[in-house]
């Protein structure tokens, strides 16, 4: 009898305890709905339907799916907690380096808000520009500063080569092309950076392809993707000695590695420092004026291979990647992680796809519902693409900017839970 009373007490007890749960937990979602509204936000705009894409049960199948996702708090819960901790982390930021020159600001801003809208973790932007638009770029960067000031740092910083022909080099190369050679030299005090072109899109977070930086050997001190996959295809202007080459517009760098590296080349037997190979590399050049810093990027991961990290071909997805058909696996598989828009494709109409990307997130502002201001407009977007080759599958462009909002949003509702008490 003192046993039976006992459980009818305990079970009593943890009863109550579920019940209190249950309540608790309904009010908390009530109150993070009311109070952020972020969970409101999110839950209308996946009430809101725009044109559907393609076949129409397939996409209302993946709606009501991405609706359950989005609603269904148990699942959101059952996960651990940490996974999800929407707070930035405190591992030291990275590194992001960008060259702004002329009519390239509007591009430069766009791409750095693509790589602010993704990432969990801080961002320092280097940013090298001319002396005319660092105000214009100042005044736009204050503006971010005050929603996003956990995610990120700029300095601004003139066009610089560290090299004692510096006029020289400046009148041969075009200085803001060639500004990315010098950048181990001019970034002393950095470890690891990322440089882009301002035509590149981040679709998914900067800490993934900063992590490929754990991914290098002990040789490796330099991450980039091939310029074609299909070696020697369509055009070739860019391969030296029949080499396929690299495309420079996405270099992961480790920096401290590259100064402290010896590269063997075809001038000097021993091998020299980064910073000597420039000036080697100057005096025997100048005088094929129509070469760019990347021919000189070629050369020297020719010579030495071993000190290059092959990134797969989504980090750095081109028109050529799709517009005589998809010669890139890893974006069919996963989508595509960063888009370059080169020879100026979100301007024209000859790529709409890229186009779509592009001004879906240059018209996003900061602090707007990334579902209804930038996923819907971009899948609407992608209506006008598919008789297009690059456009004929939306889910290459689209998937990473989904998957990841799909995550953004679930580390807010566990934000949101996690600061009721209970
Ligand atoms: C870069 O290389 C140096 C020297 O090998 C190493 O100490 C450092 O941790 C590397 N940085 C990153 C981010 O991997
Ligand atoms: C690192 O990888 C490159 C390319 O695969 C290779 O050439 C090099 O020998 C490797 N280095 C080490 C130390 O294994």
């Amino acid at each position: 009898m003192r046993a039976y009373s006992k459980t009818l007490v305990l079970s009593t007890f943890f009863f109550i305890l579920l019940l209190l749960y249950f309540f608790a937990r309904r009010d908390a979602l009530l109150k993070a709905e009311q109070n952020g509204g972020s969970l409101r936000d999110v839950r209308s705009a996946v009430t809101f339907h725009p044109p559907l894409l393609r076949d129409t049960q397939q996409e209302t199948r993946r709606r009501q799916k991405l609706t359950k996702i989005l609603s269904g708090s148990k699942k959101i819960t059952r996960k651990h907690p940490k996974q999800f901790s929407m707070s930035i982390s405190h591992k030291g930021p990275m590194h992001l380096a960008l060259v702004a020159c002329r009519n390239h600001l509007e591009e430069a801003l766009t791409m750095m808000k693509s790589a602010l809208l993704f990432s969990n973790r801080k961002i320092m932007f280097h940013i090298f520009t001319e002396e005319s638009i660092k105000l214009m770029f100042e005044t736009r960067l204050k503006q971010w500063l005050d929603p996003l000031s956990s995610k990120f740092q700029y300095i601004i910083r003139e066009i610089t080569f560290s090299i004692k022909d510096a006029e020289e080099w400046k009148k041969i190369f075009q200085p803001c092309a060639a500004q990315h050679l010098f950048l181990p030299v001019v970034l002393k005090d950095v470890d690891s950076l990322l440089y882009v072109d301002t035509d590149v899109l981040f679709l998914r977070p900067v800490e993934d392809i900063w992590s490929f930086l754990n991914m290098f050997n002990d040789t490796q001190l330099a991450g980039m993707t091939l310029e074609h996959e299909i070696p020697n295809r369509i055009f070739d202007h860019h391969s030296i000695k029949g080499i396929a080459g690299i495309n420079s517009g996405v270099m992961l760098m480790n920096l401290t590695r590259i100064r402290s590296a010896v590269f063997k080349n075809s001038l000097i037997p021993n091998g020299v420092e980064w910073k000597d190979l420039l000036n080697h590399f100057y005096e025997k050049y100048k005088n094929y004026i129509t070469w760019k810093d990347q021919d000189m990027l070629n050369i020297i991961f020719h010579d030495n291979p071993e000190y290059l990290y092959k990134l797969p071909c989504q980090w750095n997805y081109r028109p050529q990647h799709c517009m005589y058909g998809s010669n890139c696996k890893g974006a069919e598989e996963e989508g595509v992680s960063i888009l370059h828009g080169n020879n100026g494709v979100y301007y024209d109409d000859k790529q709409p796809a890229f186009k779509a990307v592009y001004e879906a997130i240059h018209g996003y502002t900061i602090e707007e519902n990334m579902f209804q201001s930038l996923l819907y407009p971009l899948q609407t977007k992608f209506l006008d693409t598919v008789n297009t080759l690059c456009g004929r599958i939306p889910q290459i462009f689209l998937k990473q900017i989904e998957k990841t909002l799909k995550k953004v949003y679930e580390q807010r509702v566990v934000i949101h839970l996690g600061h009721l008490q209970y």
